[in-house]
């Protein structure tokens, strides 16, 4: 049985007395919900703040990207070691947004920022193998393109982004990793992916994964992402392979991110 999965990606939403707010409101609404794994991945700048608010709660802390080096002249950067000190058990590595993969490219932003964050398969599987190193759970995000779904890529482009980010793991860690399926043109757009649809893709995750680890691929969690609001998530709950959500927008407001749990909880808990 693998345990049901909501994190809340608040991008880069909430200054410190915000983000208290939020998170102390839904430690108060959802902090004792047994039946899923929440997790709050606010900005680097909040996550003291965040870790204090839910203290005592079963709510887990994740960031939004980590370095893999510990230490060292990387200007702006953070380590694994910064994020466990942060209280962390989670960080999500190479998402989208971090690929330059935009669901819209801002107008303004000449084209020589399209690798403005920096994020390739490479960087993600340092990142990724760097969390694990320093017993942090990696979410690692994966998802097409709307041109490359229309080429009929998405399978292919999915595919090798599963492999390329394993690529540095070790063997006996792979079953620890959370991938999240996110369709780039689902993110932020309102435009979720029909939930067949996902189900079809994480399946085909699970079977690439298969190919590495054999069964345990059976008890890996994989989530799905991309416009995840509180009046969609029950059918995409129903899909036997789609075992929770990565959810931006609908994860900054109590209500909204508290009902997207207590659905996963009520179609998926035991
Ligand atoms: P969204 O973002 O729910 O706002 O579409 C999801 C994500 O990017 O993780």
């Amino acid at each position: 049985m693998r345990k049901p999965f909501m994190a809340g990606n608040w991008k880069m939403h909430m200054d410190n007395s915000q983000a208290r707010e939020l998170a102390s409101g839904l430690a108060g609404r959802i902090g004792q919900v047994e039946a899923v794994d929440i997790v709050l991945c606010p900005p680097f700048t909040a996550l003291t703040t965040v870790a204090q608010a839910i203290e005592g709660t079963k709510i887990a802390l994740g960031a939004q990207d980590i370095f893999w080096e510990d230490m060292g002249a990387y200007t702006g950067e953070i380590s694994p070691s910064m994020l466990l000190s942060c209280g962390c058990s989670y960080v999500i590595v190479g998402h989208s947004e971090r690929r330059g993969r935009f669901s819209a490219w801002p107008e303004e932003w000449p084209d020589e920022l399209r690798a403005v964050f920096g994020d390739n398969d490479t960087t993600v599987t340092w990142k990724a193998a760097a969390a694990l190193e320093a017993g942090l759970t990696p979410i690692i995000c994966v998802g097409e393109t709307i041109e490359e779904r229309e080429k009929g890529l998405t399978d292919a482009i999915v595919r090798d982004q599963v492999l390329a980010a394993l690529q540095r793991i070790r063997q006996g860690d792979i079953p620890k990793v959370i991938f999240a399926y996110e369709p780039v043109w689902a993110i932020g757009t309102g435009q979720v992916c029909e939930a067949g649809e996902a189900n079809r893709v994480i399946g085909m995750i699970r079977q690439v994964l298969a190919e590495k680890v054999g069964d345990a691929a059976q008890n890996m969690r994989i989530l799905y992402g991309g416009s995840i609001k509180p009046g969609n998530v029950e059918e995409l709950m129903q899909q036997p392979e789609i075992d929770g959500g990565l959810v931006g927008g609908a994860s900054l407001k109590v209500d909204d991110f508290s009902q997207i749990v207590e659905t996963a909880a009520r179609v998926k808990g035991a």
